[in-house]
This record gives structure tokens, C-alpha cells and sequence, in this order.
């Protein structure tokens, strides 16, 4: 799996958006305590940063080190490469065992993981009470009404490079097991939807497409579905490749705590 996100850890760090800031304050607002995060599949510290807002110290950590080695420097969050040969002993240890976490956030990645083992990680590290479990995806990226359907159609040709593992991001994390107790912010089957929104140069944007692992197992099959052609007709519909647009993106949300 981390072989998905090495090739493209350096258009991630620049395309891959963070979250906006009253996301970390209502999920610090919900734990009893502040101490300890774990932010996992953090990729660049994409939500790492947001969350060190508000807490003592976090760890950040990734099967990929290419995501691990671009991540960026904050004095709170340490950066610690876990690759999948990792047991949840090495990781427990990590955060000076179990029912040590005040926090644990995973954005835009749980769809990846082994749920049942990953879960029961969650369940062990979390502190009880009072820690809190956090995931989201977002999807669907809005530049305007002429530019979207490009985008839809330079998608469909994107559809048979993607790993299922993603339907659970594509469907906003609908379908996503998710058996923790809910706090409000969305439950089973039922994610609380969010708005985000970002500038983002035309450079930055072919950077995102550049970023979907679907891309880029096309590439590695011989196939280069962001060619010339395709990246000119983005640019005269952009509007030329100096100018930044409002670009914006539907986040879905799933928090909750450990069920008694
Ligand atoms: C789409 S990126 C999201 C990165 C960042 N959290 C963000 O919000 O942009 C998914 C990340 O999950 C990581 N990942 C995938 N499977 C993982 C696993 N089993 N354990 C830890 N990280 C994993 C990938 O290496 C990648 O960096």
C-alpha cells in the first residue's frame, strides 16, 4: 500500500489541501483532555498541523516514508515513519502505551486501512474516558460550472486505475464501518457533511490530479492520462496558468468515542 503514495509524495505537498481550523477546535472542545494526538496516514501533516493547535504534543506517522520525509516541521508534532511490517506493540509503545490518546485523527486515508485490526489499535490507545476518534475524506472538487464537467471527464478515464479501497471516499464514507460511539458529529452510515474551500494556482491543481494514486498506477501501466492535450484543454478553461481560483470540496466526518 505505501507503495500507492511514494511516487507522488511531492505533488501531495503541494496540492493536497489542509482543513479548516474550526474542525480542530470543536473536536479539542469534545476531549476531556489535551495532552496527546495521534494523527495516522498523515501524509505531509496535512491535519497533523491543525490539531497541534490545540494540543501538547502529536505524533504524525505514515507507512510511506516519501509522505514522512516532506512532512512539514512543526514543534509539536514529531514525524515518525511506521511501515506496515510495524506490530500495534511498536506502535503502542509509541505513545507510552495504552489508554494514552487523547486524540485520534486520520484524514483522507482510513479507506486504506485494515478496519477490524486498525480499529481494535484505536480502541486500546485511546484514553477512557474522554478520547475521541475523528475521521474524514473529502471529494468532489468545484472550480465553476464550465470547468467542473472537465474535471468529471477527465475522472471517468481515471476509473479503472482506482483501488476499491477508495468507493468508501468516492461514497463519503457512507458505507464506512464505523462502530464507535457517536458524539454528534456525524455516526454510522451517517457523516456530517462540511464544506471546505482553498485558492489554488493552476499549477496546484494539475499538482492534485498529479497526487490520485489512479494516476499514477495509470502511469505505471503505460498510460499518461494527464498528457499535453488534456492538461491544454484544463488551461484555456482555467483561464490561463497564472491565475489562482477558489476552489472548493465536500468533506464528510465521522467522530466518536469509545463504546462502553
Ligand atoms: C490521501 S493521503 C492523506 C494524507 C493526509 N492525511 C491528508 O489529509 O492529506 C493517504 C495517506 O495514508 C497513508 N497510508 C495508507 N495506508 C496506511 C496505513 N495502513 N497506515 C498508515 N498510513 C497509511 C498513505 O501513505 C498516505 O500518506
Amino acid at each position: 500500500m505505501a507503495g500507492l503514495f511514494e511516487k507522488q509524495a511531492e505533488d501531495y505537498l503541494n496540492a493536497r489541501p489542509t482543513y479548516p481550523k474550526e474542525w480542530y477546535s470543536k473536536l479539542a472542545a469534545l476531549t476531556h483532555h489535551r495532552n496527546l494526538a495521534w494523527d495516522v496516514g498523515t501524509g505531509n501533516g496535512q491535519a497533523a498541523l491543525g490539531v497541534a493547535e490545540h494540543f501538547d504534543q502529536v505524533i504524525g506517522t505514515d507507512i510511506s516514508e516519501a509522505q514522512i520525509q516532506r512532512a512539514m516541521p512543526h514543534p509539536r508534532v514529531q514525524y515518525i515513519h511506521t511501515p506496515s511490517t510495524f506490530t500495534d506493540e511498536e506502535i503502542i509503545s509509541l505513545f507510552g502505551g495504552e489508554n494514552s490518546v487523547d486524540l485520534i485523527t486520520v484524514a483522507q486515508a482510513i479507506h486504506w486501512f485494515d478496519l477490524p485490526s486498525f480499529y481494535s489499535l484505536v480502541s486500546r490507545l485511546l484514553r477512557k474516558p474522554g478520547g475521541l476518534f475523528a475521521v474524514w475524506c473529502y471529494n468532489g472538487m468545484r472550480v465553476s460550472p464550465t470547468f467542473d464537467p472537465l474535471v468529471m471527464k477527465f475522472y471517468e478515464t481515471t476509473i479503472p486505475f482506482w483501488n476499491s479501497d477508495s468507493n468508501h471516499a468516492f461514497d463519503g464514507y457512507k458505507t464506512l464501518p464505523f462502530p464507535f460511539e457517536s458524539v454528534g458529529l456525524g455516526s454510522e452510515g451517517n457523516p456530517l457533511a462540511l464544506d471546505m474551500s482553498r485558492e489554488l494556482s493552476f499549477e496546484g491543481f494539475l499538482s492534485t490530479l498529479r497526487s490520485w494514486s489512479a494516476v499514477n498506477t495509470a502511469k505505471d501501466q503505460g498510460l499518461d492520462l494527464l498528457n499535453e492535450k488534456v492538461v491544454k484543454e484544463f488551461e484555456n478553461e482555467w483561464g490561463g496558468s497564472n491565475l489562482v481560483r477558489s476552489v472548493s470540496y465536500k468533506a464528510f466526518m465521522l467522530v466518536g468515542k469509545v463504546k462502553n
